[in-house]
């Protein structure tokens, strides 16, 4: 039997308990502000942005939307960000991503004050992150960490494998699970042997984003699947990178797409944002501004 990591009610759950805390900032005369930033018209950030403002609106935070042309200048970019920095009634910034080639995306990154980088893709955030010493910790990896300790799966000295290195998923889950004292293997596309390498795992994090990639030869009977993928099959269906109906009954547990780790990527985005308001507001008081 195969137990399902519900992110989808997880996420229900942790958003009824910020609407409350919302709710009590707005009492404080805080209204939680993050600003969400578009550029060009890639139709998966287009969707991805939506559900982010759709959930910020349902907890009553306040989401300020810029969109930006394609061809818009690295300089431009950069001169927004700065703008945004220093408006003192936004809390979180986001820079959807992929940007277009002609952006160098890191020095758009380390144009966000490290305060409000509700990413957490700064790259102060990331060395703090890699220091064990991070707070603001990228929003996919930690929404996945936030499932496993949910269903109270430790991760002490259990070998876990993630598929893919990205600067969103695979290389902030490496620290992070690192810092949980797990044994990591990071394995990629030029990773030989790949499937004894994940059926020798505890856990399998898989975000290569290829549509059901992964099949049941991939994994052992008793492992975890955290599945990341976020794929259109040739249907137009959102699936992802595993084989959800081939795997289901075969592993001990697996976080399906869809209902496993987008809505916690959601939820921890608005965690965020929100946790940057209390501190906001705990900087006030603390001055008796
Ligand atoms: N593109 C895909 N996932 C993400 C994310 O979590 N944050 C941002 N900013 N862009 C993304």
């Amino acid at each position: 039997m195969t137990t399902k990591l519900d992110g989808k009610a997880l996420a229900r759950k942790l958003q009824e308990e910020l609407k409350v805390k919302v709710t009590q900032l707005k009492q404080d005369g805080i209204q939680p502000c993050l600003a969400v930033i578009l550029v060009g018209n890639d139709s998966a950030s287009q969707v991805y942005v939506r559900n982010k403002k759709k959930v910020a609106q349902k907890l009553g935070i306040k989401t300020i939307d810029k969109q930006l042309p394609q061809t818009v200048n690295e300089s431009e970019l950069v001169d927004l960000v700065t703008e945004l920095n220093q408006d003192e009634n936004i809390h979180g910034i986001l820079v959807q991503l992929p940007l277009p080639e002609s952006i160098d995306e890191d020095l758009v990154m380390r144009a966000i004050d490290p305060a409000k980088d509700v990413d957490g893709f700064h790259p102060f955030n990331i060395g703090k992150l890699f220091m064990n010493k991070g707070q603001i910790v990228p929003c996919t990896p930690k929404g996945i960490m936030r499932l496993l300790a949910e269903y109270q799966i430790n991760l002490d000295g259990k070998k876990v494998v993630i598929v893919g290195r990205s600067k969103i998923v695979g290389m902030p889950l490496i620290a992070l699970m690192l810092n949980a004292n797990a044994t990591v293997t990071v394995a990629h596309s030029h990773t030989k042997n790949l499937k004894e390498i994940t059926r020798d795992a505890d856990i399998v994090i898989t975000a290569i984003g290829q549509a059901e990639f992964f099949d049941m030869q991939y994994f052992n009977s008793d492992a975890i699947i955290i599945d990341v993928g976020t794929n259109r099959n040739e249907a137009g269906k959102l699936v992802g990178d595993v084989k959800r109906d081939a795997v289901m009954g075969h592993v001990a547990y697996l976080s399906p797409v869809p209902g496993g780790v987008g809505p916690m990527t959601i939820t921890m985005l608005m965690e965020q944002t929100i946790q940057f308001a209390e501190e906001r507001e705990s900087k006030c008081n603390e001055k008796n501004i």
